[in-house]
């Protein structure tokens, strides 16, 4: 979704905002634009489509200017046109704005500017925000009290930069929607997200909502919303700004997918470890709180929401706490049944999403202890919860999630282990298994890694369908879950994943001659019945391509065998072979996987 930058010090903003702009292009965006204060004017320069648009339209060599704001837009008010793109001036062009988020009431807001004469260039939310700035700062004439009056008329969500030529620095507010400020020597940056400015600085202060900032090159202050001065600590980000690069792979799925293996041993590092108790010091949990707790509520969206149910066969199965998943856009209309004896854990790799913070905020509200799992240091889902638990996978770019669902499903296993240890609720022997068998995925994804071929011959078959089913039992089908949505969103082929059984209770209808059929057994126990219903679909025409770590001989099917473990943390192997697919699938199409058409990294709005 959209992106922002923004920069303060002494060499030329431009090319900076340009490259921190095409760091933000992995959000998805339609639109982009950079205003830069030039001899004591605001320059803008915006376009429809690509940031390069702007430079190639606009002569930008010669743009000059230290201090600039610049954006990627995801259209939500308004149609992606230069018109509508950020930034936005007040009617005086003495204000230019960037913004994050949606200003809910800004029809109203229109209306009231109107009346008191101001005119609108743009069909979109953000223009009301320069132009209530102009008429409060034409009644105060103090900008920061201005800033602060616009900001208390707003309704939504926003991140927000403002520049004028009326001071020399960048002011900053935020509610709901991220926003970072990164600090460097003798001069500062400002971005949603933190790749956009990782190759500057790993210094970073996190806004808070409701919280201004004004930033010039040599200070950052903060203010409540009384305008009091207020102290934000600093934090410093460990990623390696290679993290955020391609690294001489070809997209950044495709790098993402090979990082797995590191992804995993950095997630369980000092968190799982053999012949010692597990160890997450962030989770204040003890054993009276655990043995109180009715049931577990797993809550987050698409592959996060994936994750959770693998999360819950763990809980379940190791812990014996009935664990309930939901989609967060549901949960808060399903009446959750919530207390004191609930235990809530949130799933999302940026910690941005709009459907899973306010879910979070709802059980919060309910007494729940509420844990997040995320990704995004400081991300806002990290600063609403009772407790953190990062996955520590590094920088993920690309659309597609792929190292941030195992690191997801190895985190929430592991705490599984842990509230296990704490309960006593399963055999120490069984524990070290469990444990040895967590600590050893990364080699069994390496010897999936090292063998692609079979993958790739598939992908070639597989490119010109239209449709295909994956099937499986169990965490199989959470398997088929994740593995059908990988295929969907970057290959554009429809595809639908169905418990195995289930399938005679309807889709099998849709099977036909050479519809393909991906099958899913990594647990010997519930081998046959899976087998069954592939023989099922085999018979009624369909091409089977099965990905199993079970001995099977069936010279009716592709079979691509991968390493056996028990079938708690099967996902975390067989997801590989199925993202690969999806991946291969999507090259031979000659899509932009790293950028699939209308999805965005981070989806900041319900
Ligand atoms: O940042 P989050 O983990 O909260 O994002 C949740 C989903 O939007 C995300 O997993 C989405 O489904 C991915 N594009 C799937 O690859």
């Amino acid at each position: 979704m959209c992106g922002i930058v923004g920069y303060i010090g002494n060499k030329k903003a431009n090319p900076i905002l340009i490259d921190g702009l095409l760091a933000l292009e992995y959000r998805g965006y339609d639109s982009a634009g950079i205003a830069l204060i030039d001899n004591g004017k605001i320059n803008v320069f915006k376009e429809k489509g690509r940031v390069k648009n702007i430079s190639l339209n606009n002569n930008m060599d010669t743009a000059t200017g230290n201090v600039g704001i610049a954006h990627t837009r995801w259209a939500t008010h308004g149609k992606p046109s230069q018109e509508n793109a950020h930034p936005h001036m007040d009617n005086s062009k003495m204000f230019a704005v960037v913004h994050n988020g949606i200003i809910e009431n800004y029809s109203e807001l229109r209306e009231f500017l109107k009346k008191k004469g101001y005119h609108f260039d743009s069909e979109t939310d953000t223009e009301v925000i320069p132009n209530l700035i102009h008429y409060y700062y034409q009644d105060c004439n103090n900008f920061l009290e201005a800033f602060n009056r616009t900001l208390n008329d707003l309704k939504g969500s926003y991140a927000i930069l403002v520049i004028s030529p009326l001071f020399e620095g960048v002011y900053v507010a935020k509610m709901a929607s991220p926003l970072v400020i990164g600090e460097g020597n003798n001069e500062n940056f400002i971005a949603s997200d933190i790749p956009a400015i990782l190759s500057y600085t790993k210094e970073f202060y996190f806004l808070n909502d409701g919280e201004i900032g004004y930033i010039t090159k040599q200070e950052i202050k903060f203010y409540n919303n009384k305008l009091e001065k207020i102290v934000n600590e600093k934090k410093v980000i460990e990623w390696d700004k290679n993290a955020a690069d391609k690294d001489g792979f070809d997209d950044y799925m495709l790098k993402e997918i090979y990082e797995q293996p590191r992804a995993i041993k950095e997630t369980l590092a000092g968190r799982v470890v053999l012949n010692n108790s597990c160890n997450f010091p962030d989770l204040e949990i003890d054993k009276n709180y655990l043995e109180k707790i009715k049931r577990v509520y797993i809550v987050a969206c698409g592959t996060a929401m994936h994750a959770g149910l693998v999360g819950k066969k763990a809980i379940e199965q190791l812990c014996n706490i009935t664990t309930i998943v939901d989609v967060a856009s549901e949960f808060r209309y399903n009446k959750p049944i919530i207390d004191d004896e609930t235990l809530c854990i949130f799933i999302s790799q940026s910690g941005e999403t709009a459907d899973t913070i306010a879910a979070l905020k709802l059980a919060k509200s309910n007494n729940a202890k509420t844990i997040a799992i995320s990704n995004v240091l400081g991300s806002s889902i990290t600063r609403e919860a009772d407790y953190v638990v990062y996955t520590h996978a590094g920088p993920e770019i690309a659309v597609a999630s792929t190292k941030a669902y195992v690191s997801q499903v190895a985190t929430i296993i592991g705490m599984a282990i842990y509230f296990a240890e704490i309960l006593d609720t399963l055999d120490k022997k069984e524990i070290e298994k469990i444990k040895t068998e967590l600590l050893d995925l990364p080699s069994k994804i390496d010897k999936v890694l090292d063998n692609t071929k079979e993958i790739i011959d598939i992908a070639k078959n597989i490119t010109n369908e239209t449709n295909a089913f994956y099937i499986g039992r169990g965490n199989d089908y959470n398997i088929a879950l994740e593995g059908s949505l990988k295929l969907k969103e970057i290959s554009y082929i429809h595809s639908e994943a169905y418990p195995a059984g289930e399938l005679k209770h309807g889709p099998i209808a849709l099977i036909e001659n050479d519809t393909y059929v991906i099958g899913i057994i990594t647990n010997s126990d519930i081998c046959e019945k899976t087998l069954s219903n592939l023989e099922e679909v085999k018979t009624r025409g369909a091409k089977i391509v099965l990905i199993s770590n079970v001995d099977i001989v069936n010279e009716d099917m592709i079979i691509v065998n991968i390493p056996q473990i028990n079938s708690i943390l099967a996902p975390i192997v067989a997801i590989i072979p199925l993202q690969l697919l999806a991946y291969y699938i999507a090259k031979n199409k000659g899509l932009d996987v790293d950028k699939p058409r209308n999805l965005a990294k981070s989806v900041t709005v319900e």
